[in-house]
């Protein structure tokens, strides 16, 4: 560090380094953060400012540097020193079976072979250097003998870090090639195609497509605004290197500060493969991010060596993919949704399709732009797409299948539902029903209010909310408050029981967090992302009803779009009156710590007996703001078995699958960690 600054100045510069280095581990490699985003943004600005003000100090594994480096020309090629290989493919059992044999053959023996099994994760292979702890080079993987240079790219990702960890027994190597898989998550990739939406871009078909369009960028700060994710699995040289084992290698890389998947199953004999392959099947549609299958890896690094490879693959792995996700069917023809902003989606109504184990009927369209993009027609095959809970999607037209009594599709002039007029704003993709009141976009409000991610009601489905503004007992969220439990009970597959079930359910929504509500208000553009936003920055209501479009605007990750918006909707007389009504009902507005939302992703839960300190519903509400899932029966997917007073049969069970078994007190622990 220069002498010529003040000691104070450099000691700040050094312990904000550190500690942004610490935040952004915890938050993006384990998960885990330790102060929320708003802490998190003022100390990089309180370093990024350091560093304007005394550019002497700059430093290329700063943690400011995340934003991108100047754009380059053309990538660079760069040698793998050991080249990445890609892996032979598996389809069936048999396929897995006949590849332990071959290993077993090669290595003329009966012992049962233990292997490291793994998500087989869907993005692009890159390789990160890292000398003495530092990233000095990232590369993709290219023809496997040479890549193309794009560290600035890598260094913008904010779970790849710039310097590794030692310490807790981790000495730093002086040299680690590391090998992982830049990916873009469900929600990342559904905010970055939102907002492309939004600016009239054409959309990404797939994560995997977005993440290697990201990592192309010749402009770094361009995949600096892209949410970019890593898994590493894998290293090439390694100095010095003291690696028996593939675990033994993750648990290094995990040690060094490197994000590996929690999911690896470890030292697994084959059958217990087999097994892994299927409970991953179950649960992939249930991950935050793509996978495709599993990768099954000879644990032994000693091993390996004897088995070595082809000229293409190494014989101690296989990828055994699943079942595709993408089918070809035909669309027969093309309808209209009117959302809940009275935006127009055309839908195909396709011939229905068995893709991986799901019936697809329905496909999303986007706009008009995307069908006039892809050349869709009435009457084309198309491959269509699905992945985790996202709509299903065309990927693209079969040309060849054309028979030339196809049909285009032109936007209808008026609103389908309310037979308003459409508008199409010249800079937008979306036509819109301009008219607020048009029944669809108020049945879309209402579901959208009752949905999980919002007020979570559970029993007002969307079948019911139809029912209910059809017979015109709700014309707005704010009547669902006031639902009268006799009239509910008259309704259609209604009964005493489950309208008081409802009434329960609607009374116990309204202990709400704060970013909760607004995202259930359903103001434009404020998706789950955007509402943690404001709900950080603003105490209440209150305050960001008197927000100018300015304020709203200089907040970190709010455009001038957002603004705009936000603003419209609150000095919307209509917007305000129904707000202040929801406000009387008496909700419970508390705002949350942003690290608890994400802790049990993936994770299924079972409850058995009743709970002292809280209901049913306020448990799946609990498990579900982690992101778990809560089943109604004990299988090989379960996680944890909660159980409560006077439990069933479930515990049993349970206990046969190998099932974790927890308390209420452990499951409390567990959600508030
Ligand atoms: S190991 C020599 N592990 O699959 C074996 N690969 O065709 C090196 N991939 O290019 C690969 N997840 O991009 C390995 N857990 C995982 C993986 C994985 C995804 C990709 C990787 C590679 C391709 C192999």
């Amino acid at each position: 560090m220069p002498d010529h600054i003040d000691p104070p100045i450099i000691e700040k510069v050094e312990n904000l380094r550190k500690a942004l280095h610490r935040h952004n581990y915890r938050y993006y490699v384990l998960d885990d953060p330790e102060v929320s985003d708003a802490e998190y943004d003022r100390m990089m600005q309180t370093l990024i400012a350091l560093e304007k003000a005394w550019p002497e100090l700059a430093s290329p594994d700063s943690p400011s540097q995340r934003v991108g480096a100047p754009p380059l020309d053309k990538f660079e090629t760069v040698a793998h020193s050991i080249p990445m290989l890609s892996l032979d493919n598996g389809f069936v059992d048999s396929d897995l079976i006949d590849f332990d044999s071959r290993v077993k053959k090669i290595l003329d023996t009966d012992n049962k072979i233990i292997y490291t099994a793994e998500p087989k994760m869907d993005g692009v292979a890159v390789e990160i250097v890292y000398a003495n702890g530092r990233l000095s080079k990232a590369s993709t993987r290219g023809d496997g003998v040479n890549g193309e240079l794009i560290t600035s790219n890598v260094k913008t990702i904010r779970s790849v870090p710039l310097l590794l960890q030692a310490g807790e027994g981790a000495k730093l190597p002086s040299l680690l090639e590391v090998r992982g898989e830049v990916f873009i998550g469900h929600k990342g990739f559904k905010r970055l195609n939102d907002e492309r939406l939004r600016n009239n871009q054409a959309l990404f078909a797939n994560p995997r497509n977005a993440a290697a369009g990201s990592l192309r960028q010749l402009d770094s700060s361009v995949t600096a605004k892209r949410p970019l994710e890593i898994f590493l699995y894998g290293v090439g040289n390694v100095a010095p290197n003291v690696l028996e084992s593939h675990w033994e290698t993750l648990c290094f890389l995990k040690r060094l500060g490197l994000r590996v998947n929690p999911l690896v199953r470890p030292k697994i004999p084959i059958e217990a493969v087999l097994n892994y392959y299927r409970e991953l099947d179950e649960k992939r549609n249930l991950l935050p991010y793509d996978i495709d299958g599993v990768v099954v890896k000879v644990d032994s690094l000693s091993i390996r060596k004897i088995l070595g490879a082809t000229s293409r693959n190494p014989r101690w792995a296989i990828a055994f993919k699943f079942k595709a996700i993408q089918e070809t069917t035909r669309i027969k023809k093309i309808t209209v949704q009117v959302g809940r902003t009275g935006a127009m989606t055309p839908v195909a109504q396709l011939q229905s399709v068995n893709i991986a184990g799901v019936m697809v009927r329905r496909a999303t369209l986007h706009n008009e732009d995307e069908i006039e993009r892809k050349d869709i027609r009435i009457g084309d095959t198309v491959l269509v797409q699905r992945a985790g809970d996202v709509i299903p999607e065309v990927v693209k037209v079969i040309k060849s299948q054309r028979t030339g009594a196809e049909s285009k599709f032109s936007m209808p002039r008026c609103c389908p539902v309310c037979g308003s007029a459409i508008v199409r704003e010249k800079a937008e993709a979306i036509s819109r029903c301009i008219n607020t009141s048009c029944p669809a976009q108020v049945k879309e409000r209402i579901k959208h209010f009752a949905s999980k991610g919002a007020f979570d009601i559970e029993g007002l489905g969307d079948k019911l909310v139809e029912q209910l503004v059809a017979k015109g007992l709700l014309f707005s969220y704010a009547d669902i408050f006031s639902l009268d439990q006799n009239i509910l009970q008259s309704l259609e597959r209604m009964g005493p029981k489950s309208a008081e079930n409802l009434k329960n359910s609607i009374e116990n929504s309204k202990a709400i967090t704060f970013r909760r509500l607004l995202y259930s208000l359903g103001i434009r553009h404020v998706g789950e992302h955007i509402a943690g936003i404001l709900a950080d920055r603003f105490e209440n209501l209150e305050r960001l009803y008197r927000a100018t479009s300015e304020t709203l605007k200089g907040i970190d990750g709010i455009g001038p779009v957002v603004a705009e918006s936000v603003v419209n909707f609150f000095n919307h007389d209509e917007n305000k009156n129904i707000i202040d009504r929801l406000i009387d009902c008496g909700l419970q507005i508390t705002h949350d710590s942003p690290d608890r939302e994400k802790m049990m992703v993936g994770k299924v839960f079972v409850l058995t007996g009743t709970l002292d300190s809280m209901t049913r519903s306020a448990a799946r509400k609990l498990i579900e703001t982690a992101g778990g899932k809560i089943s109604a029966s004990v299988s090989r997917q379960t996680d944890y078995l909660v159980v409560g007073k006077s439990p069933g049969s479930k515990v049993g069970r349970a206990r046969d699958l190998n099932v974790e078994i927890i308390d209420e007190a452990t499951f409390k622990a567990l959600l508030s960690e």
